[in-house]
């Protein structure tokens, strides 16, 4: 979800608009917007794309200089235009990130005594409560304050109120908001890249805070009500970096960006003249840690994986791994002077970052792997490392989970020194093949026909597996999971070794195999796994590389042949035709690439 508020001189309709555009990424599936037109609230709102609310606007324009603006994805009831925010009432209009856990109890309390619901959503709650204190005869501040003090649950809050056209409350807890600072005009979004068009002066709220906004500046609030001050900071962003240049989706533009990204973030963490990991300050010792606990979700859990394997095999520290939303309730069992290491994209990714709490509070130090610096993990973590990857839009992440693994190889390498199990003349070897990718990558990319024609045959299918071993087996997983997401096909990932356990009885003429078979140690395991599947009329479909490929061609129907590279690098390279498989897949079947239906980008919800 996303949310833009605007305190200007201007329509504020036009760059609500333009707000919500920027937060598209986020992924939703309705959109409004409400302003206060002559003192009063009115608001337009529509169900799927941003481009209905803007027919709607055409049709039915909005005045006003301020107003509040929303991209909905839904958690409680339909995404339908009824149940598109802004919600409220003639007083206040209210847009909402996040959950508000006990709105039934609220609900049934504010029904009780009289107060009637139009919709099923918390988010009504808040606006019925706020109504509540203000119908009463309390100010804005003093109708928030007492509102947030019932609400239970992590979200992010903007209100407007009738008859206060230069006023505008935010509030912030568990969701992350923005506020941004302009000549004579203010801003509220849900990151700093919805406001990249108005300002690059930004104050980030704290948890807990919330902010009264006039058109001259902002009065920070800390959760029991205290004036607080909030630095604004200038942004990197600028609006050029947020566009997609010559490309016809923002995922096609940054799977161009691998290579760059790569090399940037490699730079970061290897020195070039020593050849060997050059680590920030790390919060605990690698030498010393009896174990890590890697967690994440989505595709970052993947890198994770991907992760866990070499950490284990060049560092040699037991690992721990599991996805975010398990961990946080498994009660893991975990071992005085531990470290953790956290994966993410965004930093907001609300499981992950309960996990996080919880192995912090549970006396882990806590390291996140994020590429957002000013993220809830990066901020809440006793360290973080920052990826390179620049802002990523696409809903399904690429350049991210490249720069992902590039950050876990050095942290691997550098693991591994510290521990003594990894001499300076390996280390100086494996970062030259790291180096390395960077140019491997731009070479895959330029031409990209076979990986076409590979999408041309996949596309027809209803059902699709990847194979992988090692560290190939988190890349199957990636694959498969890119598939899904973009293309709504039916694809699972599998360790190639596990498919005889149960998989190979799906295995006919109907449903490609994928396979990541690189050479070097499990190559003639997985060529073997492979063989089985192709002798039981199982269509292989194989990226190798030339050393593998003569031996794949005996039986594969298709082989592509990638760089070779270390095998310590090839899942990083891997990754990349897996992602370029799926968009062209999603291409064919003119699914849209960039907002797959149902996803949402930072998924800041339990
Ligand atoms: C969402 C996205 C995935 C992403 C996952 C983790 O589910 O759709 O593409 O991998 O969140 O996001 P994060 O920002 O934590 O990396």
């Amino acid at each position: 979800c996303g949310i833009v508020g605007v305190v200007g001189r201007e329509d504020a309709a036009p760059r609500l608009l333009e707000g919500l555009r920027r937060l598209e990424y986020r992924g939703y599936d309705s959109a409004g917007i409400a302003t206060l037109v002559d003192g009063q609230i009115e608001r337009r709102r529509a169900e799927g794309k941003l481009v209905n609310l803007a027919n709607v606007l055409a049709q039915q324009p909005l005045a006003g200089t301020i107003g509040i603006g929303h991209t909905r994805w839904a958690t409680h009831g339909a995404p339908t235009e009824r149940n598109a925010h802004p919600h409220g009432t003639a007083r206040v209009s209210v847009v909402h990130n996040g959950i508000i856990e006990n709105h039934a109890e609220l609900r049934a309390e504010l029904e009780a005594g009289g107060t009637a619901f139009e919709t099923e959503t918390d988010t009504e709650t808040v606006a019925k409560l706020m109504d509540h204190h203000l119908a009463a005869g309390a100010t804005p501040e003093q109708a928030t304050s007492a509102t947030l003090k019932r609400l239970h649950g992590a979200f992010g809050l903007a209100m407007v109120f009738a008859h206060h056209p230069r006023k505008m409350i935010a509030a912030r807890r568990g969701s992350p908001l923005a506020v941004g600072f302009g000549e004579g005009e203010m801003f509220v979004g849900s990151d700093a890249l919805a406001l990249s068009p108005m300002t690059r002066r930004i104050a980030y709220m704290e948890e807990g805070d919330w902010a009264v906004i006039g058109d001259a500046g902002a009065d920070f609030f800390d959760a029991d009500d205290r004036p607080v001050e909030r630095v604004v900071k200038l942004t990197a962003f600028t609006g050029a970096s947020v566009g997609k240049g010559n490309y016809r989706h923002f995922m096609e533009k940054e799977l161009h960006e691998h290579p760059i990204v790569l090399g940037d973030t490699l730079r970061q963490y290897i020195d070039p003249a020593s050849r060997a990991a050059a680590l920030p300050a790390l919060p605990f010792d690698p030498a010393t840690v009896p174990r890590l606990t890697m967690s994440a979700c989505g595709s970052a859990y993947l890198a994770a994986q991907v992760g866990r394997y070499w950490i284990e095999q060049i560092a040699r520290i037991p690992v721990d791994s599991d996805i975010a939303s398990e961990l946080r309730y498994r009660e893991p069992v975990l071992p005085e002077g531990g470290a953790a290491l956290f994966v993410s994209q965004s930093g907001e990714t609300a499981d992950t970052l309960a996990a996080l709490r919880l192995l912090r509070s549970l006396g882990q130090k806590v390291l996140s792997i994020v590429n957002v610096d000013e993220s809830s993990m990066a901020r809440e973590s006793d360290g973080a490392v920052l990826t390179v990857a620049g802002p990523e839009i696409g809903v399904a992440s690429t350049k991210a989970f490249t720069a992902q693994l590039a950050v876990l190889a050095c942290l691997a390498l550098g693991f591994g020194r510290a521990r003594g199990v990894l001499d300076g003349a390996e280390e100086a070897r494996l970062t030259a093949a790291l180096l390395e990718v960077p140019g491997h990558a731009a070479a895959l990319l330029e031409d990209s026909t076979e990986v076409l024609e590979l999408a041309r045959e996949v596309v027809q299918a209803r059902d699709v597996l990847f194979l992988g071993r090692g560290s190939l087996y988190p890349i199957a997983l990636e694959g498969a999971l890119k598939l899904k997401e973009l293309s709504y096909i039916h694809a699972e990932g599998y360790a190639a070794g596990e498919m005889k356990h149960g998989p190979i009885a799906l295995i006919d003429a109907s449903v490609p195999v994928i396979a990541l078979c690189p050479s070097g140690p499990l190559f003639e395991k997985t060529a073997s796994n492979l063989q089985e599947a192709a002798a039981r009329g199982g269509r292989i479909m194989a990226f190798t590389d030339a050393e593998g490929a003569p031996a794949l061609r005996r039986f594969a129907e298709r082989v592509v042949v990638l760089p070779t590279v270390d095998p310590f690098v090839a899942p990083i390279l891997h990754a990349i035709p897996v992602q370029l498989l799926a968009y062209h897949v999603a291409i064919l079947k003119g699914t849209d690439v960039d907002q797959p239906r149902n996803l949402a980008k930072a998924v800041t919800v339990e």
